[in-house]
């Protein structure tokens, strides 16, 4: 069994709130996927870059996941809406919420957390 691992993704400073994500990939349930990080009323969070509706990458521009409020994350295919801090479906053909991934911030480095399903891609 896969030990729960923390990794670093990025600096504190590289998420602005409401900004753009910064992308990272991961294996998820054994296939790599895109995943992506943003900062939320002060807080990072992260989830796989796969819309519930289908599962597709959503960011109309690369690692642009807000739509204009800086409120809500929206999917560019059909507009699926989801809150920034959960993943959870806020409006739009979504199917459920985005998959979280957790995150700690700590001394200016923000970490992913693995999970067994969820882990790092080996080179
Ligand atoms: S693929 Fe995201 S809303 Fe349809």
């Amino acid at each position: 069994m896969n030990q729960i691992r923390v990794i670093p993704l990025c600096n504190s400073a590289d998420l602005l709130d409401s900004g753009l994500a910064v992308p990272f990939d991961v294996v998820y349930q054994g296939m790599t996927c895109r995943a992506f990080a943003v900062r939320f009323n002060g807080k990072p969070h992260a989830y796989l870059n796969r819309c519930s509706h289908v599962a597709m990458e959503m960011d109309y521009q690369p690692n642009r996941f807000f739509d204009i409020t800086g409120q809500w994350l929206i999917c560019a295919t059909h507009g699926a809406m989801y809150a920034p801090d959960s993943g959870e479906c806020r409006g739009g053909p979504c199917r459920g919420g985005l998959v979280k991934i957790s995150l700690t911030e700590m001394d200016g480095v923000v970490h992913w957390h693995t999970e067994h399903n969820l882990q790092p891609v080996e080179f």
